[in-house]
């Protein structure tokens, strides 16, 4: 389960351009549910999945993910528990261009601290699951814009985490790909697990179980 308790971040403190992203942000996400967090652009959207995925920090509140308070913890401690429970889709993709899918696929495993021996079948597991298989060893650069959002999915869930973080994982697919990318979604959500995506698209935010909505930094 995670949990956001009064949430503020504000960027830059304290500085000239200081400027309040979240407002006292409470949300709790329980495990096993596929939720959709909507809101224009500049509400907090990404802000907010960016602290839910332990890689950007917050002024006020508490974050607990599966009872851990995620605040004042060692980067050693952040990066096990983004390794461990979390995999995040990036809003760009954020792939290695030059590197072959399965590479992509493989590159968390090169950073958990548990080094497992037999990662290539891991990577395989992980792009069968998005049905990429086939295209494994082609670089990322040769792949259509869905194939690489799969290739994206299979690097997040290649450490089996328990929550999936997407940021506008089809905000630059077509109607038909975005489709299939949510079957992708939701077959995760009914293995069992947590599944938060960001979403500008009024028909993916109604394929979740919930609607979240931000506006000005604060949750309506
Ligand atoms: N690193 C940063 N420094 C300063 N301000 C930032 C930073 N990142 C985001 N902001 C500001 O915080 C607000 C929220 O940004 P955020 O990226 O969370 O919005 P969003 O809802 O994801 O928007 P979009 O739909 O366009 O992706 C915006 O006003 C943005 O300009
Ligand atoms: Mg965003």
């Amino acid at each position: 389960m995670v949990e956001l308790k009064n949430i503020t971040k504000i960027y830059n403190p304290k500085k000239a351009n200081e400027f309040t992203a979240l407002k006292d942000v409470s949300l709790t996400v329980n495990d096993g549910e596929m939720i959709a967090i909507i809101g224009k652009s500049g509400a907090g959207k990404s802000t907010l999945l960016h602290i839910l995925a332990c890689i950007d920090n917050y002024q006020d509140g508490e974050y607990r993910i599966d009872d851990t308070l995620v605040k004042k913890l060692s980067e050693k401690e952040l990066s096990h528990i983004r390794s461990e429970k979390i995999g995040m889709v990036m809003q760009d993709f954020a792939l290695v261009e030059d590197f072959t899918a399965l590479e992509n696929v493989m590159l968390p495993l090169d950073f958990a601290q548990k080094k497992k021996p037999n990662r290539r079948e891991l990577a395989l597991k992980a792009l069968g699951s998005v049905g990429l298989e086939e295209l494994a060893r082609k670089p990322v650069n040769k792949l259509s814009g869905g194939q690489k959002q799969r290739v994206a999915i299979a690097r997040a869930i290649v450490n089996e985490p328990s929550l999936i973080l997407a940021d506008e994982p089809t905000g630059a697919l077509d109607t038909k790909t975005s489709a299939e990318i949510m079957e992708v979604f939701k077959k995760l959500n009914d293995d069992k697990k947590t599944v938060v995506i960001v979403t500008h698209d009024p028909n993916v935010a109604k394929q979740c179980g919930r609607i979240v909505e931000i506006s000005d930094g604060e949750i309506i």
